[in-house]
């Protein structure tokens, strides 16, 4: 748990005011539902949610009114919550006051068990939804995430709009993932957090890339490393693909014998603070790397160093309008002269609450993006794959490397899996 949880207040601050003068209206609210917990899932926030509460709370919604006040919604559990589940968020004043919203209150009446399902047994909700139906009588705005959103808030919003035929919402995505895009002092301090977690994840993994060894092994190398960091595990699922599955872009199974010989890529990320960090080396098994192998993992790396070189604010992520200035045309250009080769997936992407984070490719890079550079080489007739990622915060004129110090050239590779 946050002990300053001020950060969020100033960012629903910023939503209020780009919501009303981008809408040019004054009275409404911005609802917005965090996601439900599954028994076979842990529970990860949905990342807006977060971004404007830091409440890691399942089935809450937070009511932002126009006017500046901000609700927390929270089910009416009773005493059964507590009985299964750390809980902390209680509906007092006192708590209202260290989480810095104005009040908290049920939603309805008791819920039947100790979790509540996105299915919206509406007695459960009738606080809410008395609120909500009075706002809808009296014509003011409502505005929530219409597209970008988890199934099960979609599912949510399905069933308000069943119940409450005039409700209808305006889009507040794009200026909420236009708030997210720019990252913070604290955000940058916690992509800091994730990387570094997954930089010691990376010397681990060495220990384990062994011939003879499983892929397996060398995900428990890693994912121990982030357990044993504090970080909340891993940002999505871990990439260890060995020979053939080296050239399998988002290969799981994680469950081939390496064998001397092999490349295995290494596609892993830490959360540490909600943030994700996403790095991918590409390490030869035995140690060495065939001259084949060096030789494309030199494009690999000359390809991202060029990019990394350009990247910068008024370059775009991706502009087909613009291909001189969009680094995903120029990844490709690179790879297409130097390798007659065409990269099968975009050079990068938005990192932060989420591995793919939002923000909008028609707009081009700004200071406090960060992004992805991630170029590949997949030769599957060889059984030779080759990706290295890291993770840049565009500033001025440039950018900062966050994972400058994880070892890249294939002599520090190969130094750094003999020590
Ligand atoms: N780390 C996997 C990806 O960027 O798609
Ligand atoms: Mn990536």
């Amino acid at each position: 748990m946050h002990n300053d949880f001020s950060i969020f207040a100033q960012r629903r601050a910023a939503l209020v005011d780009i919501i009303k003068s981008s809408f040019g209206v004054e009275q409404g609210a911005i609802i917005l539902f965090a996601g439900f917990e599954h028994e076979h899932y842990r529970y990860r926030q949905e990342s807006s949610f977060y971004y404007f509460t830091g409440i890691q709370e399942p089935a809450t919604i937070l009511w932002l009114d126009l006017d500046g006040t901000a609700t927390l919604y929270l089910p009416n559990y009773g005493d059964k919550r507590a009985v299964w589940m750390h809980t902390w968020l209680l509906p007092t004043q006192e708590v209202a006051d260290q989480i810095q919203v104005d009040e908290i209150k049920l939603l309805g009446a008791l819920s039947q068990t100790f979790e509540i399902c996105p299915l919206l047994h509406t007695q459960e909700y009738e606080i809410f939804l008395q609120r909500l139906r009075m706002n809808v009588d009296q014509s003011r705005h409502l505005f929530t995430m219409t597209k970008c959103m988890l199934m099960e808030q979609r599912f949510m919003l399905n069933q308000l709009a069943a119940h409450i035929p005039s409700l209808h919402w305006h889009d507040a995505g794009p200026h909420i993932a236009k708030l997210r895009r720019k990252k913070d002092q604290s955000e940058i301090e916690a992509l800091y957090k994730a990387v570094n977690v997954t930089m010691i994840a990376h010397e681990g993994a060495t220990k384990a890339i062994k011939p003879s060894n499983y892929e397996y092994e060398v995900q428990a190398a890693i994912e121990y490393v982030f357990t044993e960091a504090g970080s909340q595990g891993a940002a999505f699922p871990s990439i260890i693909g060995s020979g053939i599955n080296s050239t399998v872009l988002h290969y799981r199974e994680n469950n081939r014998q390496m064998e001397m010989g092999d490349l295995v890529v290494v596609d892993i990320g830490a959360m540490y603070d909600q943030y994700c960090a996403d790095l991918t080396r590409t390490f030869p098994v035995g140690g060495k790397f065939t001259p084949r192998q060096r030789e494309i993992y030199n494009i690999v790396l000359e390809c991202q160093e060029f990019i990394a070189g350009i990247a910068a604010p008024g370059y775009w992520l991706n502009n087909k309008e613009q291909p001189d200035k969009s680094l995903n045309h120029l990844a490709r250009e690179f790879l297409k002269q130097r390798a007659h080769y065409e990269l099968p997936h975009g050079i990068g992407h938005f990192l932060g609450l989420d591995v793919h984070d939002v923000g909008s490719s028609a707009e081009p890079l700004h200071e406090g993006d960060v992004i992805t550079i991630e170029p590949g080489i997949y030769l599957p007739h060889e059984e030779l794959g080759v990706r290295i990622e890291d993770n840049y915060w565009i500033v001025t004129g440039g950018n900062v490397c966050l994972s400058e110090q994880l070892p890249k050239s294939a002599d520090e590779i190969e130094k750094m899996m003999a020590e």
